[in-house]
C-alpha cells in the first residue's frame, strides 16, 4: 500500500536567477610586472570587502596562482579541458574564502589551445550555479589569443605596468591589439613597483599619451599604484598573499585601496555580442521570471 503522505515540495526545475557578475582581466604584456600578485591580492581584498570573488588562473601554460597562495589543487583546468572533471571540481577555497580556479603548469598543450577552446573555457563559466559578485582573471604574458580572448571576455581589462621601457612598450602593444583587433575601448591601469606616487602617475601619463596619440579610440583610466615593497617579496617567499601576510605594509594598503575603488565601479552589464564571461546571467537580467 503506497503511503499517502504528501510529497515534499519539488525542487524548482529552472536554475535560480543568478545575479550578473563583474569581471575583470589582469594583464600587462610583459612577464614579471606583477600581474599575478595584483590579481591574487585584488581578489582576496575584494573578498575581504564582502564581495564573493572568484580568481581564475588563465596563465594556462605557466600557471602559478596555486603556488603563490600555497594551495595544492586536486584538479586543474587541464583536467577540465581533458574532460576528466567539471568546473565545480576544480574550484577550491583560498585565503580569506576567495574561490580559486587553478590551471596546470608545464602542460604544453594547455599553452597551445585553439581559439575555439579558449572561447569554450569562457563559456564553461555560464553553467556555474553559484552566486558571485566578481571574477578576477590572471592572464599570461604576451599578446597571444588566450590573453586577448580572456581580456575581451571580461568587462574590464586591467593593465599592470612598471617603470621599465620594455614594460611600457609591451603594455602599449597589448592595448593597441586589444583595441584594433578585439574592440576593447577602455582600459584600467595599475602602476606597479613604483618608488613614489608621483612616479606611478607619471608612468600612467606617459602610457596614456602614447595610446591617445597612436591608437585613438581607447580610453585609459588610472586605478592607482602599488609601491615597490620588500614585504610583498617576503610574502611571495612564504607563499602567502601580502594583503593577508602583511596587511599593514605599503603594498598591501595600496592593493586594498585599489580593491575598494574596483568595488565601487559601475559595470557595463549589457552583452556586447562576442564571447563573454557569464553572458547568460546578463541576458537573464530583467527577463521575466
Ligand atoms: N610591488 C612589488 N614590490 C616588490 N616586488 C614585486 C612587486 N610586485 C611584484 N614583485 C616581484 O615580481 C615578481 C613577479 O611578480 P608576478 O606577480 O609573478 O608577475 P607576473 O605575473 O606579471 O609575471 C614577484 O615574485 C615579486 O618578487
Ligand atoms: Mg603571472
Amino acid at each position: 500500500m503506497p503511503s499517502l503522505e504528501p510529497l515534499p515540495p519539488m525542487q524548482p526545475l529552472v536554475p535560480p536567477s543568478l545575479k550578473p557578475v563583474r569581471t575583470l582581466a589582469v594583464t600587462g604584456g610583459k612577464g614579471g610586472v606583477g600581474k599575478t600578485n595584483v590579481s591574487a591580492n585584488l581578489a582576496i581584498a575584494l573578498t575581504e570587502l564582502g564581495q564573493r570573488t572568484m580568481l581564475l588562473d588563465a596563465d594556462l601554460g605557466l600557471a602559478n596562482i596555486d603556488v603563490l597562495l600555497g594551495l595544492s589543487p586536486r584538479h586543474t583546468l587541464a583536467d577540465l579541458v581533458a574532460g576528466r572533471c567539471e568546473l565545480e571540481d576544480v574550484i577550491l577555497e583560498g585565503p580569506g574564502g576567495v574561490l580559486v580556479v587553478p590551471a596546470a603548469s608545464g602542460r604544453r598543450h594547455m599553452a597551445e589551445l585553439h581559439p575555439a577552446e579558449h572561447a569554450g573555457l569562457v563559456n564553461v563559466f555560464n553553467d556555474l550555479q553559484r552566486e558571485l559578485d566578481m571574477l578576477v582573471i590572471d592572464t599570461a604574458a604576451g599578446i597571444t589569443d588566450s590573453v586577448l580572448t580572456f581580456c575581451q571576455a571580461a568587462q574590464d581589462a586591467v593593465v599592470v605596468v612598471c617603470d621599465e621601457p620594455a614594460s611600457i612598450t609591451d603594455a602599449y602593444a597589448l592595448i593597441k591589439v586589444l583595441a584594433r583587433e578585439r574592440g576593447v575601448d577602455r582600459v584600467q591601469v595599475v602602476a606597479n613597483m613604483v618608488r613614489s606616487p608621483q612616479e606611478g602617475r607619471a608612468l600612467y601619463d606617459k602610457l596614456s599619451r602614447v595610446c591617445e596619440r597612436f591608437i585613438g579610440d581607447v580610453s585609459l583610466n588610472y586605478l592607482g599604484a602599488v609601491p615597490q615593497c620588500d614585504w610583498l617579496r617576503m610574502a611571495v617567499q612564504r607563499q602567502q598573499p601580502v594583503v593577508r601576510a602583511y596587511p599593514g605594509s605599503p603594498s598591501a594598503r595600496a592593493l586594498a585601496e585599489i580593491a575598494r575603488r574596483t568595488a565601487r565601479w559601475q559595470a557595463p552589464m549589457a552583452p556586447r555580442g562576442h564571447v563573454e564571461f557569464f553572458v547568460d546571467r546578463m541576458l537573464r537580467q530583467g527577463a521575466p521570471a
